[in-house]
């Protein structure tokens, strides 16, 4: 089965709430953004939808330099994350949630959380899984799927929820061999999370620095969009940041992820690692991302639907896909490796 065979799936299972289009943009006549405002945020952005939209507008706006000849060469997209060698430098964003995507009839968390964190194993890359109000110390599936289905091959993002209850979670995952962990800190404007006795809280750069000491796993900090978070989050410590809005579903009026990756790249590149998500949807996006400044990518609402379509081997075909179109977009820019990635590869 292709990748077009299981969004076709989808788009029947994922009716009124996506309707994997060709084009996710979070535009006002996406099922997902239409009639939304004021309304339980579905699978769209939050409020107008523009930080959604902004940042599928900031990959677009990026234009590659095609350079096509030369000798002819197979690009390598393999990648080290954390002494883990990948396929390639995309992995599966921590997404939670079922209810967003149709509901249990449609895909339980449990099989959700399976089918993305194997998936994505069985391409030879990562899955990351996420925290959301329904999950506490008697419901993880994603520890269930990470450390149990997966042997440890995941990557755990918790909302940025009291620092003991992080502290616990971190052991945990430790404990079960996990990747690495972190926290979403983009998450701390969560009501749902406090109305389901589950608060949520900014983090400060001494809690930032007491969770990264708390584990011996790496600490990646997730929803940076500033310099100045960027440098706050490097220099306590954590192993990796993720430049992100959140898919555009936390804050109203942020620009796209690819808008201020130039500046957060240019402030701790080489000092902690700089991934990045938001509207990416194939190889050659990732190519973009790459050339700005990102060493990986994360995939958060196009893994949904192939895990809704297909279960692991959805997100199989999906992740090998973006492998595909990875390659190919290195093979037309003239970068036959990662490390020859640079911002030669696009226009300005
Ligand atoms: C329905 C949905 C649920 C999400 N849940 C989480 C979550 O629990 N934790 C988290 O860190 N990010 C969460 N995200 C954000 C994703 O990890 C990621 O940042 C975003 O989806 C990337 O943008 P994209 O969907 O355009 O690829 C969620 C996104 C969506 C669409």
């Amino acid at each position: 089965m292709s990748v077009e065979d299981y969004r076709k799936i989808a788009r029947e299972k994922m009716k009124g709430h996506c309707g994997v289009y060709k084009h996710c943009d979070g535009a006002d006549i996406r099922i997902c953004q239409r009639n939304a405002y004021g309304k339980g945020i579905g699978f769209g952005g939050v409020g107008s939808g523009q930080s959604f939209k902004n940042n599928f507008e900031a990959v677009n706006a990026i234009k590659l330099k095609m350079r096509v000849v030369g000798d002819h060469y197979n690009p390598n997209t393999e990648y080290d994350f954390f002494g883990n060698k990948l396929t390639m430098p995309i992995m599966g964003a921590s997404v939670t949630g079922v209810n967003s995507f149709g509901g249990d009839e449609v895909i339980t968390e449990s099989e959700f959380c399976k089918a993305t964190v194997l998936g994505a194993k069985y391409a030879g890359t990562i899955g990351w899984r996420g925290d959301t109000y329904t999950y506490d110390w008697d419901f993880m599936p994603c520890y269930d799927a990470i450390c149990n289905v997966a042997e440890g091959w995941g990557v755990k993002i918790s909302k940025p929820r009291d620092q003991e209850v992080l502290k616990k979670v971190f052991k945990k995952y430790e404990e079960g061999g996990a990747i690495a962990v972190g926290t979403d800190v983009d998450g701390c404007g969560s009501t749902i999370m406090a109305a389901h006795q589950k608060p949520v809280f900014k983090k400060s750069p001494e809690d930032i620095k007491e969770l990264v000491n708390s584990t011996k796993l790496p600490v990646i900090i997730k929803g940076i969009m500033t310099q100045e978070d960027a440098i706050a989050a490097s220099e306590a410590g954590a192993a990796a940041i993720v430049v992100s809005n959140h898919g555009g579903r936390v804050l109203d009026y942020t620009p796209g992820t690819a808008e201020v990756l130039p500046s957060i790249v240019d402030a701790i590149k080489g000092r902690t690692r700089i991934l990045v998500d938001g509207g990416i949807r194939n190889g050659y996006d990732v190519l973009k991302m790459l050339a700005v400044g990102a060493e990986a990518v994360l995939i958060g609402r196009d893994i949904v639907r192939a895990a809704v379509g297909g279960g692991a081997e959805g997100v199989k075909t999906h992740f090998i896909h973006l492998q595909k179109t990875l390659e190919k977009a290195m093979r037309m820019t003239n970068v036959a490796s990662l490390s020859d990635i640079t911002r030669e590869v696009i226009y300005g």
